[in-house]
């Protein structure tokens, strides 16, 4: 398997590139101090070229710290390398979308991030101390913005040169539709990121962004995290589906890697997560084989439109994205 496969790309509307497969930061437990840097300068070393953080998960001083050193000892160039980093619920309103890129910037001491994403379309009350601000009784704190106010500000970040590339995550196709309506449109959303794995295969997301020219980016390819304290011990299980392991017998794969191969062979972004070396390596070991159209359409028959990630103490708030089938 060559650097040029695991390396593939594909176009974005505002004329860069995205590559196909990157590695996810997110650890639900926050990180032990220094795991971070290692994984991410292990995954570089191994040839990621695409990095997915977000200032909600704690660990963008590490990523920034393990992309410097790796260009600093000549692996990478800065251009070699795609950061991803999203924008957090508390910085929606238009007067702190810069700020909150700023921050994120800061954090990873470095210039510009390669693409800029809105984390959610909902909006927390601004706090700079809190990630999820509640009153005296606990109740955390909506604001309803306008998105497309927010999108405005985050054009113009683009405009200033501090990110390369803007999208959205988590919007459903009608909060999308808001922003391309928008009458002063300068930037499509290049991308929208959502939940997506073989148990909720978002094919109508997909054709939708398809005829937008807006590429679906996938988190949780795997079906997230199994760590007891997140995960209901009675969701389904991904990688445990007897289907993923068949097809995967054929090919000499894991499940892990037919439900990557699934959404690379049909044009989506994959950023599955893992600081673990062999799962890393595994995890890129997808572009030497390929399923045919019976198995793709097998993968798609698995689907059962389950999302792990409800956001279930938001579904009061006026831009909850979950409520409308797509
Ligand atoms: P670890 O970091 O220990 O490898 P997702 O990206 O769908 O949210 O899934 C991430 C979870 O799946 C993490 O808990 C990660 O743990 C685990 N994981 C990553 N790659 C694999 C793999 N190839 N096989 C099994 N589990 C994996």
């Amino acid at each position: 398997m060559g650097e040029v496969t695991v390396q593939q790309r594909l176009p974005l509307s505002d004329g860069k590139s995205i590559p196909i497969l990157g590695l996810g930061t997110c650890s639900m437990e926050k990180p032990v101090k220094g795991e971070t840097i290692k994984a991410v300068k292990a995954a570089i070393e191994i040839g990621y070229r695409h990095l997915d953080g977000a200032f909600l998960y704690g660990n963008e001083d590490e990523v920034g710290e393990a992309i410097r050193a790796k260009i600093a000892d000549g692996t990478v160039k800065r251009e070699d390398v795609f950061y991803t980093s999203k924008l957090w619920m508390t910085y929606l309103s238009p007067a702190l979308v810069r700020k909150g890129l700023e921050t994120t910037l800061k954090n990873l001491k470095l210039d510009y991030v390669d693409l800029y994403v809105v984390h959610w379309p909902m909006g927390l009350k601004p706090s700079e101390k809190d990630l999820f601000p509640e009153d005296a009784n606990g109740k955390i704190l909506l604001d309803d913005v306008d998105i497309c106010a927010t999108w405005a500000i985050m054009e113009s970040c683009k405009d200033a040169g501090l990110v390369r590339s803007i999208g959205v995550s988590n919007f459903n196709h009608n909060q999308l539709e808001m922003i391309l309506k928008m009458p002063n449109l300068k930037y499509k959303p290049v991308c929208n990121q959502v939940e997506c794995h073989p148990y909720l295969n978002q094919n109508k997301m997909l054709k939708y962004c398809n005829s937008k020219n807006i590429v679906v980016v996938c988190y949780s390819p795997l079906g997230t995290s199994k760590d007891p304290k997140w995960f209901d011990p009675e969701n389904p299980i991904v990688l445990n589906d007897l289907e993923l392991k068949k097809i995967g017998e054929k090919h000499n794969k894991s499940p892990a890697q037919i439900a990557l191969r699934y959404q690379v062979q049909r044009g989506v972004v994959v950023i599955p997560k893992s600081f673990n070396l062999g799962r890393m390596k595994q995890n890129r070991e997808i572009f030497d084989f390929q399923l045919t159209d019976e198995e793709m359409k097998a993968v798609d028959g698995i689907n059962r439109n389950f999302r792990y990630i409800t956001m279930k103490q938001f579904t009061d708030h006026p831009k909850y994205p979950f409520h409308d089938e797509y």
